[in-house]
């Protein structure tokens, strides 16, 4: 197989998933708060990627579910209230948010 050829079929097989999850994190809310390269209400998801490389995903997905506030803040001084989407979908959208 060339080159190109492994490159296009990888797209084929990938990116209709990461569209996906990309869609979920769109439908569940996250995106309103959390960009990818820039920080605007929460942490971008480079930056949480980056943080959260060795996190338990559990941990994170208890975290997002609750939400933050007061002292329970790691990253500035605004809370992330409940979400209150499915879990299922809370777990998609972290994992594919650590992917980058
Ligand atoms: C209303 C804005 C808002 C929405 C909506 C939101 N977040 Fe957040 N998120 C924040 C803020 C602000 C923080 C930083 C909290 C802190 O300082 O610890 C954060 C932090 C995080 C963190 C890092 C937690 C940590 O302890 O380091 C993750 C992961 C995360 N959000 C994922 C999500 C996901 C997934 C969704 C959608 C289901 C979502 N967020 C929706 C504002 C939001």
């Amino acid at each position: 197989m060339t080159l190109q050829k492994i490159m296009i079929s990888s797209m084929l097989f990938i990116s209709p998933v990461v569209m996906a999850d990309q869609m979920t994190a769109m439908g569940s809310g996250c995106l309103g708060c959390h960009q990818m390269e820039i920080k605007t209400v929460g942490p971008a998801i480079k930056d949480i990627a980056k943080k959260h490389k060795s996190t338990d995903i559990e941990q994170l997905v208890a975290i997002v579910k609750k939400g933050k506030s007061g002292d329970e803040l790691s990253w500035g001084t605004i809370p992330m209230p409940p979400n209150n989407v499915p879990e299922e979908n809370i777990r998609k959208v972290i994992s594919w948010m650590l992917t980058h």
